[in-house]
């Protein structure tokens, strides 16, 4: 993949980092009018509309610095959209405060669109009935962008998101894969200081993933955009975040990083142990036989009850090992067994 020079190099800034994101205590409620049943509830609904609350965020801080890559993560429903559309000037909060590059988001909205891109996944962008190359024409207009830079930044997006065969597609016709890499490069164009991606990669094939994972990490390691992401794929946290925040019903559940999470959630290890031809029933003191599959076995262990090297000595004394490795269980795991323990 090319290097993106078509960047400006990101702006010097000396002395101490000032958060380029500050959300402080933020809270937002939908209210929702609920239909009332047959025609008694339509009578009903004349005099006085039933309304029903819906707490979408209720004190959520959290504050980011130029160049950070934010996993932001949470079950369904958990408000995570709710925070981007905040953040992006499209939803006004309740209360709190809420600053985006200095700026207030709903009041500066225009200002602040100039600066930043935003992606959902699950709706595009773009306008459905046009070919993708008008699309981002139109949006060279919107934001003012100067000829020469929007023919450089185009090149080397249509590059990178391998788009050059489908610019004349119009945008409904385009897989979805296609689709999501058209959304990222108008988000682009106008050489944002923060990306903010809403599910980028929901409903891709693995090959599509692996790419726009690829394109973020770039993005973000030489241009320095500061990237918030949310997903439900714990692998492409894995392969971006240092940082995530979880968030679980309106509210943040844990700031920190991948090792933070793996600890909140479980210490517990896996050993994996391939046994020679004929193991018959396995045990071991101080572990649990989580999965047996042929001759391979995983146990359960928790390293600060049984030490790696302790249970390993008591697995080769008592089977022929043919191979053994330690691994941590799958973030996914975790996070499924932290979701799970949050809804109970
Ligand atoms: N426009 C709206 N009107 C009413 N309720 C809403 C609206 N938008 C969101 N909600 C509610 O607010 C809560 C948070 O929704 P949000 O879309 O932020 O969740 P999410 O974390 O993005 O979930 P998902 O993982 O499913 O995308 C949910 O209960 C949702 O039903
Ligand atoms: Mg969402």
């Amino acid at each position: 993949m090319q290097g993106m020079s078509w960047w400006s190099a990101p702006p010097c800034r000396p002395g101490k980092p000032m958060p380029q994101i500050v959300v402080d205590n933020l809270a937002k409620t939908f209210r929702v009018s609920l239909r009332s049943a047959g025609l008694w509830g339509a009578l009903r609904g004349l005099v006085r509309r039933r309304q029903r609350e819906v707490r979408a965020l209720h004190g959520v801080s959290f504050q980011l610095e130029a160049g950070e890559l934010l996993g932001y993560i949470g079950p369904n429903g958990a408000g995570k959209s709710t925070t981007i559309k905040i953040l992006s000037g499209i939803l006004t909060p309740d209360s709190g405060r809420v600053e985006v590059l200095g700026l207030v988001p709903h009041r500066d909205r225009e200002r602040l669109a100039g600066r930043i891109g935003v992606v959902f996944g699950q709706r595009t962008q773009l306008w459905w009935d046009l070919p993708v190359i008008e699309s981002f024409d139109l949006l060279r207009h919107i934001y003012r962008i100067p000829e020469g830079d929007y023919r450089r930044r185009l090149d080397e997006l249509v590059g990178t998101l391998d788009l050059a065969a489908h610019l004349d597609t119009p945008v409904r016709q385009l897989s979805l894969g296609l689709r999501m890499r058209a959304d990222v490069a108008a988000a682009l164009l106008h050489a944002p200081e923060i990306l903010f991606l809403d599910e980028p990669t929901i409903g891709l094939d693995a090959v599509s993933k692996l790419a726009v994972r690829r394109f973020i990490r770039q993005l973000n390691q030489e241009r320095g955009t500061t990237v918030i992401l949310t997903t439900h794929d714990m692998d492409d946290i894995e392969a971006l975040c240092r940082r995530v925040v979880v968030i679980h019903d309106g509210g943040i559940f844990l700031d920190g990083s991948l090792g933070d999470l793996r600890r909140r959630v479980s210490g517990e290890r896996r050993l994996i142990a391939d046994l020679a031809e004929g193991a018959g029933e396995v045990a071991v003191a101080g572990a649990q036989v989580l999965e047996r599959e042929g001759n391979r076995v995983v146990f359960a262990f928790d390293p600060e009850q049984t030490p790696a090297a302790e249970l390993i000595a008591r697995v080769a004394a008592a089977y022929e090992v043919r191979d053994l490795f330690v691994e941590n269980p799958p973030i996914e795991e975790l996070v499924a067994k932290l979701y799970g323990e949050q809804r109970a």
